[in-house]
């Protein structure tokens, strides 16, 4: 049986591989040209010593105590010379991709709609049978390039890869590269090539409470987080926050409501900061946090949106003598 898994390399890039349910994860790599960092192959040294972060998998049983301690079993490392994958799983590899000889995929796509949702929002989707190898964590990114000018901009899959198709949420940056490209010359069928999956913001396991924090466009992860849930269910609840600036910027609440519709344990609530607005939540995502979305600190935070809303809400939490059980973050930081 093969499994799917996915490596993080600690610059951000991420390759998936197929290991067999009888190889170890090192030569299922190997054998895909991806060299983990190995020295012993045996157990012994604890060279190949990764993080765990999803999936189950054998251990292995030929390794000694100074490679990989009981704490750090508990811990979720592994040796992955010795393991043995029996599901999909995702490990971090503390090294960068280069030094496993890892290359970044690279992808090429079409438009296949791009549409204003509103002044300041552009949804974006493309397709191509190369994409239908594309694979990431619900929350990664991409970088797409902007055709014509050489330069790429970073967004977050807005959705889950679906018949070689994914989406994208875009804020319409006035006088921007990429959003002057989308709103005046875009249309379906233009080429687009698109680098990666990128980045640690992604979706954990579920092993407590979840409460998700979106800024404006950055609500973009967590319509892919949560297309994931809906298929795979929770156990436990999950609350998310979205918070703009203004009420144009309040895009896809019908798709919120239909995953609210299809996962049980979700709710969420929507809230625009500009005073003069008619919505009837107003003020910042800071606002709307209860005491009991913050579950006495067992909850998982993630959170996203632009660098100043990221560091408010972080500060914030911080403030209120809380820490998350864990705290995810990804900053929408403008290209250099
Ligand atoms: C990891 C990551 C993921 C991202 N995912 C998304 C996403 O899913 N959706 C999304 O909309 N954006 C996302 N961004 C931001 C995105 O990459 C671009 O920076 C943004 O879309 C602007 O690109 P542009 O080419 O239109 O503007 P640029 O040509 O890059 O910028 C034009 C001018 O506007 C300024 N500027 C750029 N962005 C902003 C901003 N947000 N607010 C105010 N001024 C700004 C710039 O400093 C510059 O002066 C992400 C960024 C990162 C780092
Ligand atoms: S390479 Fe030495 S323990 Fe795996």
């Amino acid at each position: 049986m093969s499994f799917q898994i996915a490596l993080n390399f600690e610059d951000g890039i991420t390759r998936f591989i197929n290991a067999e349910g009888h190889e170890t994860v090192a030569d299922a790599a190997y054998r895909q040209g991806i060299n983990i960092p190995l020295d012993c192959r045996d157990g012994a040294c604890g060279t190949c010593k990764c993080k765990a972060e999803a999936g189950s998998y054998a251990l292995g049983e030929d390794f000694i105590e100074d490679a990989l301690s009981t704490e750090e079993i508990s811990q979720g490392f592994v040796l992955t010379c010795q393991m043995r994958a029996e599901s999909d799983c995702v490990l971090r590899i503390p090294a960068s991709s280069q030094l496993c000889k890892a290359e970044q995929g690279s992808f090429q796509a079409e438009i296949s709609d791009v549409r204003q949702l509103s002044a300041s929002t552009i949804a974006l989707s493309i397709k191509g049978e190369a994409l239908s190898s594309l694979a990431f964590l619900p929350g990664q990114y991409v970088n797409l390039q902007v055709p014509g000018s050489g330069q790429s901009r970073a967004y977050s899959f807005s959705s889950l890869p679906k018949d070689g198709e994914v989406s994208f949420l875009i804020r319409n940056v006035p006088g921007g590269l990429m959003s002057s490209f989308l709103t005046s010359l875009a249309k379906a069928g233009d080429s687009m090539s698109l680098a990666g999956p990128l980045g640690s913001f992604y979706l954990r396991p579920i092993q407590r409470p979840l409460l998700l924090l979106a800024g404006g466009t950055g609500l973009a992860p967590f319509t892919a987080m949560l297309e994931k849930i809906a298929d795979v269910g929770s156990a436990h609840p999950l609350h998310l926050i979205y918070g703009v600036t203004n009420d144009f910027d309040l895009v896809e609440l019908d798709r919120l409501q239909a995953l609210a519709a299809r996962i049980s344990n979700f709710t969420y609530s929507a809230c625009v900061a500009n005073p003069d607005s008619k919505y009837p939540q107003k003020g910042y995502v800071t606002q709307h946090i209860e005491p009991a979305h913050l579950n006495n600190g067992d909850v998982d935070v993630y959170l996203c949106g632009p660098p100043p809303m990221v560091e408010a809400v972080s500060q914030y939490i911080r403030e209120q003598g809380i820490t998350p059980a864990n705290f995810y973050y990804e900053k929408f930081a403008a290209a250099a």
